[in-house]
């Protein structure tokens, strides 16, 4: 690869700083002397760099300079045809996907455990959702992936499908099986969308699962905030085959953007670019080290399970990528939650997410062999305070409920309040979303159960965070209906 070892946007800023140009244009805060608690704390270079789009630094609705250079350096590191840079997160990037490759009414055939993102996609592109059913590990009680013949059925449903939406890999990294998604897609003549939120370190070692830029996928988001070290917020939008119209890709993508993209954010789309093209290899062989060696401390402790590559059995496990450091903490006899939040109070420790069993601990090129041993010791400390129980029973999420009217026509309907306790049977008008990880667990259109209800009020005595309802408690409900 040529020119990976050079950052031109990061460079082109530092220039413009360096010359001390006497700014009057916004940001207001010009260089930080208008807001100076902030430079104070941050540092005149850090406010410096928050500049708005001019010549010297390009322009991200427009670019033909040095943000069009790292972008086209970033499309080659990743084994892409373009790459856009992204500055509200993979969200947006997922809207772009679904509004620029679907039409009202097509047919999308996806997985439930979607993020609210995928959702809000289907509100905005007017799209009708067809769910591949996703399987759940009955003994750790998360979600894995929807099989290749769950997607065949899917298909077969909905033969008329013009998109196939998938995850690469799932919250807790596990994949598919991508590649065999990918034949099907292309034998119904559908576009492939992967959400790689959590998969852009895998594009940089080759222990780690396909990605989808590698199997041929029409396009892929991916947060390089998460995994790869850039700012959080930023994030990029691959592009692979020209399946849809670059010019709609760009459209959609200004459509959805601030004139003012952020320059912080974009450098360090960048600058993360060319550490990982440059030194990817060896960054990401000391991150599965570390993970490895955590994981494999972490199962010498008695009541508590750090799952990993052995779940993978071909068929709704492929791959895992294994800088997720998934524990299983239910034989202590607590949930995930409580675990996370004893992690936080008693030890100093924050966790990725919780849910009723398991914690999930992100292992990335920013941790160091110390910070993985006081998360080990922390758990140690913890299960040595507990009764081991013989705990197999695990609460898992209710049936996916019946879709009755699809996301976009939902979102516009009328809508009451009415108590959760007295919802059940009436048609949902938002989402109920345990976050992280980010599932829903009813979409607005769809029918709400006894099981649905008695689920979520499972999740607010366990203080789980729920999002996505009108009352942040959600002792309410909004539902179709005047
Ligand atoms: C699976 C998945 N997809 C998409 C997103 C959205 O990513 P971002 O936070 O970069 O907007 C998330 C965020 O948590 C996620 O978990």
């Amino acid at each position: 690869m040529t020119g990976q070892d050079r950052s031109p946007l990061f460079e082109a800023l530092q220039r413009h700083v360096d010359e001390n140009v006497v700014p009057f244009h916004v940001p207001a805060h010009k260089h930080g002397q208008g807001l100076q608690e902030m430079r104070d704390y941050l540092g005149e270079r850090t406010l410096a760099l928050d500049v708005n789009s001019m010549d010297d630094v390009d322009d991200l609705s427009n670019p033909i300079s040095v943000i069009d250079e790292a972008q086209r350096l970033c499309a080659e590191a990743f084994n892409a045809a373009h790459a856009y840079f992204l500055i509200n997160g993979t969200t947006s990037g997922i809207h772009a996907m679904m509004i620029s490759s679907l039409r009202p009414g097509d047919r999308i055939i996806l997985p439930r455990n979607c993020h609210k993102s995928a959702f809000s996609g289907l509100i905005l592109s007017g799209a009708v959702p067809v769910y591949a059913k996703v399987e759940i590990n009955p003994d750790l009680g998360i979600a894995t992936n929807p099989t290749v013949q769950s997607f065949a059925r899917a298909f077969e449903r909905a033969p008329q499908a013009t998109a196939v939406f998938l995850l690469n890999p799932n919250y807790y990294g596990l994949t598919g099986d991508l590649r065999g998604v990918m034949q099907l897609a292309r034998e119904w003549e559908a576009r492939v969308l992967v959400d790689e939120a959590h998969g852009g370190h895998m594009y940089f070692h080759d222990d780690f699962p396909f990605t989808a830029m590698d199997v041929g996928a029409d396009m892929s988001c991916v947060s390089t905030h998460k995994t790869c070290g850039s700012l959080t917020q930023s994030s990029i939008l691959l592009q692979k085959t020209s399946s849809v119209e670059r010019a709609r890709i760009l459209n959609t993508l200004s459509m959805l953007r601030t004139t003012s993209a952020s320059y912080l954010l974009m450098a360090s789309i960048d600058v993360a670019r060319r550490q990982l093209a440059t030194r990817g290899k060896d960054l990401m062989s000391e991150v599965l080290h570390l993970a490895r060696h955590a994981r494999d401390e972490i199962n010498k402790i008695d009541g508590l399970h750090a799952f990993g590559p052995e779940l993978v059995d071909n068929q709704d496990i492929h791959a895992f990528d294994e800088t997720k450091l998934c524990v299983h903490v239910r034989k202590l006899g607590m949930t995930g939650f409580e675990m996370e939040r004893r992690l936080r109070q008693e030890y100093r420790v924050q966790v990725e997410l919780s849910d009723m069993n398991n914690i999930l601990a992100m292992i990335t090129i920013g941790d160091t062999q110390e910070q993985v041993a006081h998360l080990v010791n922390a758990l140690k400390s913890i299960a040595g305070k507990c009764r081991i129980q013989d705990f197999h029973r695990v609460t898992l999420m209710p049936d996916m409920p019946e879709t009755i009217v699809i996301p976009r026509d939902a979102f516009h309907s009328h809508k009451k309040s009415v108590p959760l306790h007295r919802a059940a049977n009436e048609i949902s008008g938002e989402m109920v979303m345990a976050y992280p990880p980010g599932i829903p667990v009813v979409c607005p259109g769809e029918r709400l159960t006894h099981d649905i209800i008695d689920y979520i009020t499972i999740l607010k005595e366990h203080n789980c965070r729920l999002q996505g309802t009108a009352d942040p408690m959600v002792n309410e409900i909004r539902v179709l209906g005047l």
